[in-house]
């Protein structure tokens, strides 16, 4: 796969422990067992109740895809192809080579390398393949993962929306910009290699 991309394929990535796919509507089921998860749904949208609303996201998914708005991909386990999460570029604003990510991981994954590796797998697509020179993201202040995630990839916290959200508990929190540009990432790429999977995978 070279030169830059032009939505004429689906780009399907491939990194250690997953492949990184489209999106296909056998796929409801294993989106609605995170999706449907108050836990990782703590700071996104409210937790789905319906295996229908996995269908109708993976709809929307496959939509912007078409409509050249957005590339969302399935992150699945390479042992047995399921989806794990859900990680993508949305807002992507050719004339200013900048877009921005969101990412979320079934929570049995959690803490064992993956969304770095599926992370660097798409920043690497983005500064390459889509000619970007700006990737952004932007997470409740306080959802430590996420913002641990951004910092070790070597995102920088550029602003602070204050009160942003009202989260779960009732309470306003503050909204967290970040941005990496493709000087950083040219800068810090060794940051960004994924050390061997532990014993867990
Ligand atoms: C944000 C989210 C994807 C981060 O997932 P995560 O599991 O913390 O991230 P990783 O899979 O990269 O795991 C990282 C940790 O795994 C551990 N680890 C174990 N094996 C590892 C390996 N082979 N390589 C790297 N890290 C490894 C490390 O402790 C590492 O943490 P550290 O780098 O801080 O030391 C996850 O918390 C999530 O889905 N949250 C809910 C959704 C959400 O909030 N999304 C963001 C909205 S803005």
């Amino acid at each position: 796969m070279t030169g830059l991309f032009d939505f004429s394929a689906f780009p399907r990535l491939t990194t250690e422990r997953t492949v990184l796919r489209e999106w296909q509507p056998g796929d409801a089921a294993d989106l609605f067992v995170w999706r449907s998860d108050p836990e990782v749904q703590r700071y996104n949208s409210e937790p789905m109740r319906d295996v229908t609303e996995a269908a109708q996201l993976i709809d929307e998914l496959r939509g912007a895809y078409s409509a050249q708005r957005g590339i969302f991909w399935a992150v699945t386990h390479r042992g047995d192809g399921r989806a794990i999460g859900l990680f993508g570029f949305n807002s992507w604003e050719r004339r200013h080579r900048r877009a921005a990510i969101g990412y979320d991981l079934r929570r049995n994954y959690w803490g064992r390398g993956i969304a770095t590796e599926a992370l660097a797998a798409i920043l690497s697509f983005g500064f390459t393949r889509m000619d970007l020179n700006r990737v952004e993201a932007e997470t409740i202040a306080d959802n430590h993962a996420s913002v641990r995630r951004l910092q070790r990839l070597g995102f920088q916290r550029e602003g602070l929306r204050r009160a942003y959200t009202v989260e779960e508990d009732g309470t306003f929190h503050d909204s967290a910009i970040y941005g990496l540009l493709a000087s950083d990432y040219r800068r810090l790429r060794p940051a960004h290699t994924v050390r061997s999977p532990d014993r867990r995978e």
